[in-house]
This record gives structure tokens, sequence and C-alpha cells, in this order.
């Protein structure tokens, strides 16, 4: 018993030292959309900077005037930075910070959180949570409160990520940055249609999806709320360590599961041999 829990106490120590490792802060959240002749929301054109609408009670979107635009600017939100003036992976990633506390790591495209975002992370505290990737076709009905992550396409050179906030019966509604530059109708920008074929759902939009990633959280994270809040500025948090993702994620598992192992065959071995003994 000692000897596992001085195992335990090691690997504990010894992952926390690996898994310590700082991500650089990558401002380049360069993302695009298409098609700004298309007109969605109100066909009232929206400048850069302008408040194009609201979802999910708290969550505002804001116009980046057009799609070829690329600010260059950081956007931060009580003081964690959440991207690029307003490109759609702020919004995304702006829209789980407020409604989940969570953020996701640093894209270079909007289409690179299909491949390359495995969780996502509470920005007070730590904690990650997995995310489930349903694809486009899956049997599995578009899921409320999930990234839609699109395809790269031939005018959508970083394809494009919406939140999918609310699931009707034919359709969803998303919130969205940078897909066009109008002011919204109501309090999401789209509404897409969804078919189901031979049993499996396709959101039938004109541009290429992967499909929707949702948050495996069980309903464990909250809103972002004022305490939240006064604890980000405590510890001046702007950006967090995303300690438990990609290979660091692997290489912990590996390590803990390379531990588990001995100290599972050790315990065995001595069940095995006590009977010896007695
Ligand atoms: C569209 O919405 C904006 C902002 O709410 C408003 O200023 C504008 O008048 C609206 N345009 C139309 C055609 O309704
Ligand atoms: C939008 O507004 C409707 C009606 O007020 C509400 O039922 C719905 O939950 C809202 N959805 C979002 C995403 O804000
Ligand atoms: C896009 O918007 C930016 C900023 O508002 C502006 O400077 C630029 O001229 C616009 N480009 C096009 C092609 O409309
Ligand atoms: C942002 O950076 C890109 C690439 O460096 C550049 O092409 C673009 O002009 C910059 N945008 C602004 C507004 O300075
Ligand atoms: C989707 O989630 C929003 C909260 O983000 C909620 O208001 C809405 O009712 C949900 N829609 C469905 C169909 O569950
Ligand atoms: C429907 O799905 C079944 C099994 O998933 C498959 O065998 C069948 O060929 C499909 N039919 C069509 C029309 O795609
Ligand atoms: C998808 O939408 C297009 C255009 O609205 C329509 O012509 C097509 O039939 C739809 N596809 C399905 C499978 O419903
Ligand atoms: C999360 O909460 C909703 C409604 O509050 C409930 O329907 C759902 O089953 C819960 N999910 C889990 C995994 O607990
Ligand atoms: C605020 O959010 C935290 C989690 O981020 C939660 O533990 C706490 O209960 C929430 N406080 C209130 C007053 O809702
Ligand atoms: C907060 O963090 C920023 C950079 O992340 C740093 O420049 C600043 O000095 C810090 N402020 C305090 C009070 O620690």
């Amino acid at each position: 018993m000692k000897s596992t829990l001085t195992i335990l106490l090691f690997a504990s120590l010894y992952s926390s030292l690996k898994c310590n490792n700082v991500n650089p802060l990558i401002k380049l959240d360069l993302t695009s959309n298409s098609l700004n002749t298309k007109l969605f929301g109100n066909e009232t054109y929206a400048p850069y900077g302008a408040m194009s609408g609201i979802a999910s009670i708290n969550v505002p979107a804001y116009s980046n005037g057009n799609d070829t635009y690329i600010s260059n600017q950081s956007n931060y939100f009580y003081g964690v930075y959440t991207g690029m003036k307003w490109q759609c992976v702020e919004y995304a990633r702006r829209w789980l910070f407020v409604r989940k506390g969570c953020t996701f790591d640093s894209v270079v495209a909007a289409t690179d959180i299909w491949t390359q975002i495995s969780i996502v992370q509470q920005v007070v505290g730590g904690k990650c949570f997995t995310l489930k990737k349903q694809s486009d076709g899956s049997k599995t009905r578009p899921t409320n409160e999930s990234l839609l992550i699109y395809k790269l396409g031939t005018d959508m050179p970083y394809g494009h990520v919406s939140v999918i906030v609310d699931v009707l019966p034919n359709s969803i509604r998303v919130a969205e940055q940078n897909y066009d530059a109008n002011y919204w109708l109501g309090n999401y920008s789209r509404e897409i249609p969804y078919v189901l074929l031979n049993g499996s759902y396709y959101i039938n939009d004109s541009y290429p999806i992967y499909g929707w990633i949702s948050v495996e959280d069980n309903n464990q994270t909250y809103p972002l709320n004022q305490s939240t809040i006064d604890k980000i500025t405590r510890q001046n948090i702007s950006f967090p360590d995303f300690v438990c993702s990609k290979g660091v994620l692997h290489y912990c598992f590996s390590v803990y599961c390379y531990l588990l192992f001995i100290c599972f065959t050790f315990g065995l071995s001595s069940m095995i041999l006590r009977p010896n003994h007695a």
C-alpha cells in the first residue's frame, strides 16, 4: 500500500511537471467566410465593429465589415483572450467562455477546430472537457450549443465556425461572426435546414460541413458569473495553459497508464503470492 501511494505520488508529481508546458499565445485566428452576395439577416450592412446581433441572452456578435478584412486586433473579454476581432473563431471562443466558462486553444483557421481541438478547458480551475464530434451525415440530430465546423471551400479559404444556438424540427439556428456583414433579424444570424436521409442527418447548407462538436460537460459547466470574473481578475488569467490537450494529454495519459500498469501488476502479484505464504 505504501509503495503504491509512493508510486502514485511520484506519478502525479512527474506528470504535473511534464504537463505544465506553456502553449505560446498565438494570436492568429485567421478565418474567413464568403458569399457577401447572398443576403441574410435584415439585409442592412453593418460596418466593421458594429454589433450585428445578440444570441443566447448575452453573447453579442460584431461585424467584420467584409470577409477579406483581417484586423490583426486581439479581443479580450474580462482580460481573457478570445481571438481576433471580429473573426468567426473569436465568436465561437467567446460564446463558450460566456455560456460555459470554457475556452479552447489557438487555431490558425476555423476549419482546424475539427482536426486540432479535442478539449475545451475551464478558464478558472482548468478543468477539461472532451469534445464529441458528429460528422455531417451522422445518426444523431444536430446538437444544440455545439460548434458547426465548415470545410475549406473555394471562397472559404479558412473554413468557418458557427455556434448552434437552437435546434428546431427541420432546421438549426446559428450565431456567428464574419459569415456576412448584415444585422441579424432576431437572436440568431441564420436558420439552416437539415434533412434526415436514410437515418442520417445532413445539414443542407451551400458550403460543405465537417460536422458539429459538442462539449461533453454532463451539465458541469456554468455560464460566466461574477464570482468567476472576480477569480479571473485576481488570478490575472489572460489565456489558460492547455495542460490536457493534444500530445500533452497523450503523454500524461501514457505515463499514468504505465504507472497504473505497474501498480496493478505489483498488486496482482502480491495477491497471487499471498496464498503461498498463508
Ligand atoms: C436592421 O437592423 C439595424 C440594427 O438593428 C437597424 O438599424 C436597421 O434599420 C435595420 N434595417 C432594416 C431594413 O430593418
Ligand atoms: C431567442 O429568442 C426566443 C424567443 O424569445 C427564445 O425562445 C430563444 O431561446 C432565444 N434563443 C437564443 C439562442 O437566444
Ligand atoms: C473591408 O473592410 C475594411 C474595413 O472596414 C475596408 O478598409 C476595406 O476597404 C473593405 N474591403 C472591401 C473589399 O470592401
Ligand atoms: C493584418 O496582417 C496581415 C498579414 O500580416 C496583413 O496582410 C493585413 O494587411 C493586416 N491588416 C491590417 C488591418 O493591418
Ligand atoms: C438550446 O439552448 C438554449 C440555451 O443556450 C436554450 O435556450 C434553447 O431552448 C435550447 N434549444 C433546444 C431545442 O433545446
Ligand atoms: C440506407 O442505409 C442502409 C444501412 O445503413 C444501407 O444498407 C442502404 O443501402 C442505405 N440506402 C440508401 C438508399 O442509401
Ligand atoms: C437542399 O437545399 C437545396 C436548396 O434549397 C434543395 O434544392 C435540395 O433539395 C435540398 N436537399 C435536400 C436533401 O433536401
Ligand atoms: C443535463 O440537464 C438537462 C436539463 O437540465 C437534462 O435533460 C439532461 O439529461 C442533463 N444531462 C446530463 C448528462 O446529466
Ligand atoms: C458561478 O460559476 C461557478 C463555476 O464557474 C459555480 O461553481 C458557481 O456556483 C457559480 N455561482 C453562482 C452564484 O451561480
Ligand atoms: C497580468 O498579466 C499580464 C500578461 O499576461 C502582465 O503583463 C501583467 O503585468 C500582469 N498583471 C499583474 C498585476 O500581475
